[in-house]
């Protein structure tokens, strides 16, 4: 079967909640024609089943078993039971409208232990893409959203160059087995967090706190992204095969907390090196900053600087052209240099911090800070900043010319209630309604974006935080797995039938 677009029969679920909002900008605004409404999961945040049909552990079921690791010592053995439910979610989409699904593929399924080939693995993602092609609902799929085997870990994981091969072959029999049926093809979502949380920082798996090692591990994955282009290329997938290959990247709008200050100054500018540039610039100028050199020199991993795992014909890999870009977003930062009396997460930034497993600050060297700036904050302390996805959106046009984007994740968590079979989430809905107008904003301004991932479909897994925080615009009840869309959801039907956001 392949993916052609198609009106749902069941009619969309709406509620009075879509018109219910207050808010300083109320005008109705329309989206480019085609443009692709979407949600988003990651195959270790919801699936569960981890021990089933031949999967085997990946870092984050190890990761899952060190103490302090998860707030409340949560794993995703079980999560939101979906490798059971897939059908139930998938017409869960269809009836709120949803044109597109982002999922990811588990590496540990599909060839456990970094190994064979498991038919049993790959079965359930075929399922999974078929299921959503007789609901009318495009395949995206992401190839890593960082369940590495823990085979591979033992290794070096991504700090060992061997992992990208590794990848590469992963890939490909993901490929083969759903690329006659998949559209939209992402190699790895968020290497940032991959690295520096992972290698640097030490707050997601493997939980490993060194240093520089979260430079050479970027690098590792910027050439496994390099490679599977490649691979990809030459099985094919090409836009005019219908196939878009890309990479989804988190990134931020660096801005100094106070601009007066020349060391905070110097830290947006450090900040934009550690968590932009350091992929934007090998992947869209094939080459790595000077300046990002020079804020790491004297930084070493095993006893070497980090360039040394930069092999010649590296960059040239890594810099294959891409047709599409993903961004996720969820926040800018207000960077500093300078120590400030603040809580330990807010100033590591974004990152949880649990004082019976201390953790460090993901960028290599430290040094950066992020004190509260006073704008609102969401249920998980992140800050909400809308304006910047404007401003991103646009630098990434004018700076990089990148690929036409796609928004592959936005959204935000906050204390959800159930009240008589209804979750009336009216922070979450202001959140993705003013995201909206502000990536309308960037459309206004030239920027070609053609779709949103609402991240995300259910409540689900949240890293290092466990299942406190709850991104979903589909309340999951975790003890019965009973699934409730809450208002957001049902707002977000109607935003994707009319394929532009009403007047208030
Ligand atoms: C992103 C991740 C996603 C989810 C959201 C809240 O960094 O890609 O899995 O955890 O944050």
């Amino acid at each position: 079967m392949t993916f052609t677009p198609s009106v749902s029969s069941t009619p969309p679920l709406r509620s009075s909640a879509e018109e219910s909002v207050g808010d300083a900008e109320s005008f109705p605004l329309t989206f480019p024609t085609g443009f692709l409404w979407g949600a988003a999961t990651a195959s270790y945040q919801i699936e569960g089943a981890v021990a089933e049909d031949g999967r085997t552990p990946s870092i984050w079921d190890t990761f899952c078993r060190v103490p302090g690791a998860i707030v409340g010592g949560d794993t995703g053995d079980v999560a939101c039971d979906h490798y059971h439910r897939m059908p139930e979610d998938v017409a869960l989409m269809k009836r709120l409208g949803l044109a597109a699904y982002r999922f990811s593929t588990a590496w540990p399924r599909v060839r456990p232990d970094a190994g064979e080939v498991n038919r049993g693995g790959l079965d359930f993602y075929s399922r999974l893409v078929d299921e959503l092609l007789g609901a009318g609902i495009a395949p995206w799929v992401t190839l890593y959203h960082w369940d590495l085997p823990q085979t591979l870990e033992d290794a070096g994981g991504w700090t060992n160059r061997d992992t990208a091969y590794r990848f590469v072959d992963y890939a490909l029999s993901t490929y083969d087995a759903l690329g006659d049926r998949v559209p939209y093809w992402t190699t790895l979502n968020e290497p940032w967090c991959s690295a520096f949380l992972g290698y640097t920082g030490g707050q997601h798996a493997p939980g490993r706190q060194e240093g520089a090692a979260g430079l050479v591990a970027a690098h590792h994955l910027m050439l496994a992204h390099g490679l599977v282009v490649e691979e990809l290329r030459r099985r094919g997938a090409t836009p005019e095969a219908g196939k878009q290959v890309g990479i989804t990247l988190n990134l931020t709008v660096a801005d100094p907390f106070d601009p007066d200050e020349p060391a905070d100054v110097d830290a947006a500018r450090r900040l934009d090196g550690f968590a932009n540039r350091v992929f934007l610039e090998p992947i869209f100028k094939g080459r790595y900053a000077d300046d990002l050199a020079a804020d790491t020199a004297g930084l070493t991993f095993e006893g070497r600087a980090w360039q040394a795992w930069v092999r010649d014909g590296d960059l040239a890999t890594i810099s294959a052209p891409i047709d599409v870009l993903g961004v996720n977003y969820y926040h800018g930062d207000g960077a500093s240099g300078l120590p400030h009396d603040d809580d330990p997460a807010r100033l590591l930034g974004s990152a949880v911090t649990n004082p019976a497993r201390p953790t460090g600050s993901p960028y290599p060297g430290g040094g950066i800070t992020f004190p509260r700036r006073g704008l609102p904050t969401t249920g998980i302390d992140w800050e909400v900043q809308p304006d910047a996805l404007t401003r991103l959106l646009v630098r990434l046009r004018d700076d990089y010319a990148v690929p036409p984007t796609y928004i592959t994740e936005n959204g935000a968590a906050y204390d959800d209630v159930v009240t008589a079979g209804a979750v009336h989430d009216a922070d979450r809905l202001a959140f993705l309604d003013a995201h909206l107008r502000a990536l309308h904003d960037a459309i206004e301004q030239g920027v070609d974006v053609r779709g949103y991932f609402a991240w995300s479909l259910l409540d689900n897994f949240e890293w290092a935080y466990g299942y406190g925080q709850r991104f979903g615009i589909v309340h999951v009840d975790y003890d019965t797995q009973v699934r409730t869309p809450k208002d957001s959801a049902l707002w977000y039907a109607g935003v994707a039938a009319r394929n532009g956001l009403g007047a208030r």
